[in-house]
């Protein structure tokens, strides 16, 4: 039928998951193992001819009960495999037994194929519109032995390069047993020499580009800190000649906020094999007899036209099926936020000069940031304390938020919602909220502790006190940080053999408070935040549509975050704000106008006391924030390009173009000076070569064809770190 998405070969054991863009092949083969065939561009029939080669390998065993030697698990690409079965690679999925034993060995059983996509409860997750826009197959594996099923869960959409996959464990057995290991996806790639690229980094450093081969040998990228983490962020696997533009590329991204494993192995005979999914240090999660377990999701995108196709592809996939707060598709308001120009130091009477200052400049939100709860002056007390600090505000918030309203500027507030101090009311009342190890010491990081999440009653605590002030109607934003990784892992209301299931729960619990609170004030914009970009994945994109990038606001510092952050996520999910120069973080001094510059890329904001600024900064602010006004537009929902890589280069460049291709926002940023600079040259992409675009500033003209194909000379100019950005308009 030719609306299907997905189909079954009865005669060859066969599954083609195809769309217009890419196809996904999988087979049953001998034993009942499921083996994969291929991922990669659209192919209209599969006729059989990519069986995988049969041959007697040393050391790679055979099927229990056969004397057929050529046929091993060992070396077949597989779509999933367990622990206990003949295989030497590293196993998507190890289960403990009752007996001790982590034997498992999968094979096929069934298979369903339903229209549209089942929602995971409790998961962020990608979603369909309606059913036509997607199917869905479900695979369910068996271990005769143990009775344990395994649904691998792939979903196709009709009109994107995308399949996402996920898994479900049932354990239909008499016993109770432990999952050690679930992965939510497992892929094996023959013949290919594959490179990976990650975005590791750290606090302040967040998502630079890493590029390396795949020697032989287990490669590891991963996060056990509790969060995604500003340490490691996902997994792209490309052709050694795979650029920008040209070669396939395949993205791999987790909807998942907590520890995180990506595992890519070259074999003993070349071949990639991959597991994603939850990282399986201190994971142990008990089966009871009947019970289920949901993994989260994992995003597979494939690209035959380079880095930046892929990125598109989870640029939209992420902004129109993962999000789903109704600002997602409204432009973001220009904010200015007081942590980087008062700190803790301020009050009602220091701010409302601010916030006059703001509403001169055309900023369109004021946030209040850390230091208005509790008796919060440093970062030594309050956290769990969700009461306005009488000293700063003695009129109420609400008194300040009115202020800040009649100013016609929204009313943004800053929490940190999964954070207990010592030096809190709450820790007096409930010391056992505090996530600790009985007998031991919890570890301080910035002299805050970790809330035991996991528990409802924790959960409820926070609710009811956000609630008090959010039900008020006085709060048009919220920025939701977490200011440290877990440690001191227990959850008091568990038992011994359960504590494996603390992070996962911690997790699930973070997602069910944020979950509440974004159902019960849908006009409300939250933002997302982990000390700058420590949580900055798919799964905290379905609560928040926007994250702060990094908490680094240098604007050079910024270029490698940024463009690292723009292989995965759309660029409206990135805020990025003006801040002083000397910078706050690295003491670089950057021009003004390059500061803009490089925060007009993602949600524009002002991190800085604009009452301190000279009257030559105010005006380029007033400048900037109507140039945005015009551009935003654009520049957050416009089809985003990398045209030049920060990453040991003198440069950086992007674009944006609006989806009707009738207009394009670039910015070309130069590192260094030099004396004799070389020229270089800037050309553009994805306009329509047969419209003429108008420069706005200049009023000169081009063809598009002329400005995709000759390009123009970057300017040159004095100084280090200078942008210049160009504004170009079809004309008719
Ligand atoms: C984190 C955030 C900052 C700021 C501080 C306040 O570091 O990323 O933007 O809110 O916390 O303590």
């Amino acid at each position: 039928m030719e609306n299907r998405l997905i189909t079954f070969d009865e005669r060859n054991k066969v599954f083609h998951l195809h769309n217009k863009q890419v196809s996904y092949l999988i087979s049953v083969e001998n034993g009942g193992t499921l083996s994969h065939l291929y991922f990669g561009k659209r192919v209209k029939e599969y006729h059989n001819q990519l069986r995988y080669p049969r041959l007697d390998r040393g050391f790679s065993g055979n099927l229990p009960g056969s004397l057929d030697r050529t046929f091993s698990r060992d070396s077949l690409p597989k779509e999933y495999s367990s622990a206990g079965e003949m295989d030497y690679h590293t196993p998507a999925t190890v289960v403990r037994h009752s007996d001790g034993s982590n034997a498992l060995f999968l094979t096929y059983k069934t298979y369903k194929i339903e229209d549209g996509k089942p929602d995971l409860k409790g998961l962020p997750h990608s979603w369909v519109k309606d059913k036509t826009e997607a199917q869905t197959l479900i695979i369910t594996l068996e271990d005769k032995c143990s009775e344990f099923e395994y649904d691998l869960i792939y979903t196709i959409y009709r009109d994107r390069p995308v399949i996402v996959r996920s898994v479900k464990v049932r354990n239909n057995g008499k016993d109770s047993a432990y999952i050690e290991k679930a992965a939510s996806m497992q892929m094996d790639f023959g013949n290919k020499d594959f490179e990976s690229i990650t975005l590791p980094g750290a606090h302040a450093n967040e998502r630079h580009m890493q590029r390396e081969k795949i020697g032989q040998g287990i490669h590891v990228y991963s996060s056990h800190r509790g969060t995604s983490s500003h340490q490691m962020n996902i997994l792209s696997l490309v052709d050694p000649d795979t650029n920008e533009f040209n070669g396939d590329a395949y993205g791999f991204a987790l909807v998942y906020s907590g520890n995180h494993k990506f595992e890519v192995e070259r074999d003993q005979f070349d071949q990639i094999h991959l597991n994603i999914g939850i990282n399986d240090f201190n994971f142990k999660w008990k089966l009871k007899s009947g019970d289920s377990f949901q993994t989260p999701e994992v995003l597979m995108v494939y690209s035959d036209h380079g880095l930046n196709q892929m990125s598109q592809a989870f640029h939209s996939l992420i902004h129109d099926r993962i999000m789903r707060s109704k600002f997602k598709n409204q432009v973001r308001p220009i904010l200015v936020n007081n942590w980087e120009a008062t700190y803790f130091d301020f009050d009602e009477d220091k701010l409302r000069p601010i916030v006059d200052k703001a509403k001169k400049l055309g900023i369109e939100m004021f946030v209040l940031d850390d230091g208005w709860f509790g008796h919060r002056d440093d970062d030594n007390s309050s956290l769990g304390d969700w009461k306005v600090f009488k000293k700063k505000f003695p009129n109420g918030l609400g008194h300040f938020a009115d202020y800040v309203h009649n100013q016609g500027l929204k009313f943004g507030l800053w929490f940190e919602p999964e954070m207990i101090s010592y030096d809190s009311d709450l820790y007096k009342e409930h010391p056992d909220y505090l996530m600790q190890v009985p007998g031991r010491k919890p570890s301080p990081s910035r002299n805050q502790y970790i809330l035991d999440l996991g528990r409802e009653e924790v959960r409820d605590n926070i609710f009811k006190q956000m609630i008090k002030i959010l039900d008020d109607g006085k709060i048009d934003y919220i920025k939701w940080d977490m200011n440290r990784h877990l440690s001191d892992i227990y959850e008091a209301d568990l038992p011994a053999d359960q504590q494996g299931e603390v992070y996962h729960r911690y997790v699930l619990g973070f997602y069910d408070l944020l979950n509440r609170l974004v159902t019960r004030y849908p006009n409300i914009l939250f933002e997302g935040c982990s000390g700058g970009g420590g949580r900055f994945d798919a799964g905290a994109a379905y609560y928040t549509p926007q994250i702060w990038a990094s908490d680094n606001s240098d604007a050079i510092a910024r270029l490698t975050i940024q463009y690292g952050t723009s292989l995965v996520y759309p660029q409206s999910m990135l805020t990025s704000h003006v801040s002083v120069s000397p910078n706050e973080q690295n003491g670089r001094i950057t021009p003004f106008d390059t500061r803009g510059a490089v925060a007009m890329w993602g949600d524009l904001g002002y991190e800085l006391d604009l009452t301190k600024m000279s009257d030559e900064d105010s005006k380029k602010v007033a400048e900037q924030v109507a140039e945005y006004k015009k551009i935003r537009k654009v520049t957050q929902f416009g089809k985003f390009y990398r045209l030049k890589s920060p990453m040991n280069s003198n440069q950086c460049a992007w674009m944006t173009v609006s989806q009707d291709q009738n207009e394009a926002v670039v910015t070309v940023v130069k590192i260094m000076a030099y004396a004799q600079p070389y020229l270089t040259k800037t050309k553009l992409v994805g306009l329509d070569p047969n419209k003429q675009y108008q420069n706005i500033d200049t009023k000169e003209i081009f063809g598009g064809d002329e400005l995709m194909n000759l390009g123009f000379y970057d300017s040159v100019e004095h100084g280090d770190f200078k942008a210049k950005m160009y504004h170009f308009k079809a004309i008719d």
